[in-house]
């Protein structure tokens, strides 16, 4: 579905001569100075141990990220609450004391190398691949999902109808990542991402046709993004004020890749506002590096641009930005403040410092997750 957008990109805000260097460029953002633009995507990894603790081979890892030159590492999406939170087995959680432990010597891993460390805070919701584990599912309407489970991260055969989530259930889903924030905090995090994109549990709050709920979190499109803000204005009012409390958010899914905000946008401008409103630190726009080609291409103003003029918060755009043309592209047209790289990481953990040396970007192979996304197998496939 097009968007409904109007704006011209004429108006996009003009650059200050800094930027010129695009993505090597550095920025004063969130109360840091970052020596250039380039951000981590959040990758899931399956990697953990089977009680969700991170690991050694982990820290190592993340840390390669932060000795590239990577400016914030972002982690994968860490489950909450130790009840229907968690998506994949071998996923990373924070719900436990012992989970905060065991992240503390990645965060440090990354902070000691120099990059800022952010935890991504993840609630799979009906997309929990662990459906027929016993595990149960909920969300916010009882509609059973689009596609099919992903068998790189443990799935099989088709998602289950969800369990429709009641007021305490909600209540519960909040607190769970609110304590989950307070501990990536006192495990060493520099901050953590709300993940609201991608179709999990945030994300079907959000979207009309797995939101059919008919209370303060189901309507239009300031009810269904109620839930992510009451959850970064919690957040946000237990932790240090130079702690990083940013959000993740997303059109597409991971199981439907053509969705589009119905609303255009009227709708985009509504979700940003609330969660600047709400006390965010960032707007992450995941496939946003497609969106800001797609919206030039049509002549109107993309997303993150949007976001950046709307909120004044800084905008990381993430998509197919792994071509360093690209990235520099979305700094320097203003589009976004940082860029962030996920698939060109996993085959160039230095990609930074490869731009910066002008040494050849080595492409991604879908390989690297065959036949699950750990990162063994990437490694492994690296080294052959
Ligand atoms: C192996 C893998 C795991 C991913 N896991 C997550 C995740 O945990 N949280 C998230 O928000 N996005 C996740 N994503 C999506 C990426 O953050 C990113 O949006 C996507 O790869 C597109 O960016 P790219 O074109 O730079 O790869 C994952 C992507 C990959 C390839």
């Amino acid at each position: 579905m097009p968007r409904n957008n109007t704006i011209e990109t004429s108006g996009a805000t003009p650059r200050a001569k800094s930027t010129m260097k695009g993505v090597q460029s550095p920025a004063s953002v969130m109360g840091r100075d970052l020596p250039n633009r380039s951000v981590v995507a959040p990758m899931s990894r399956v990697s953990a141990t089977e009680d969700g603790h991170a690991t050694a081979q982990m820290q190592r890892y993340y840390g390669d990220f932060a000795r590239g030159g990577f400016s914030i590492v972002i982690t994968e999406g860490t489950y909450t609450d130790g009840d229907a939170s968690q998506g994949y087995d071998r996923q990373p959680g924070i719900a436990t004391e012992s989970q905060l432990e065991a992240w503390r010597p990645v965060a440090q891993e990354i902070r000691e190398a120099g990059a800022v460390a952010i935890m991504q805070l993840m609630h799979a919701g009906a997309l929990s691949q662990r459906g027929l584990k016993g595990q149960r599912t909920i969300a916010p309407s009882r509609v059973q999902p689009l596609g099919a489970m992903m068998p790189e991260y443990g799935g099989d055969g088709l998602y289950r109808p969800p369990t429709a989530m009641t007021l305490g259930d909600i209540q519960y889903v909040r607190d769970g990542f609110v304590r989950a924030a307070q501990r990536a905090n006192m495990a060493g995090f520099d901050g953590v991402e709300i993940h609201a994109a991608n179709g999990y549990l945030l994300d079907q709050f959000n979207t009309t046709y797995t939101n059919r709920r008919s209370d303060q979190y189901g309507g239009g499109p300031e009810n269904r993004i109620r839930l992510t803000s009451e959850i970064v204005a919690a957040i946000r009012s237990g932790v240090p004020s130079e702690f990083i409390v940013g959000v993740r958010v997303s059109e597409a899914k991971v199981n439907d890749f053509e969705y589009r905000w119905p609303g255009g946008t009227d709708e985009a401008a509504t979700i940003f506002t609330a969660l600047a409103s709400a006390g965010a630190s960032y707007i992450h726009l995941a496939g946003e590096g497609r969106g800001f080609r797609d919206a030039l291409a049509a002549g109107t103003e993309p997303y993150t641009a949007l976001a950046r003029r709307l909120t004044g918060l800084p905008v990381i755009a993430n998509g197919g930005l792994g071509d360093p043309e690209l990235a520099n592209e979305s700094i320097r047209g203003g589009y976004a403040d940082l860029v962030a790289i996920g698939r060109a990481a996993l085959t160039n953990p230095d990609w930074p410092r490869r731009i910066e040396q002008d040494a050849p970007i080595l492409p991604f192979k879908p390989e690297m997750l065959s036949p699950s996304a750990t990162i063994e197998n990437s490694a492994r496939w690296l080294e052959s």
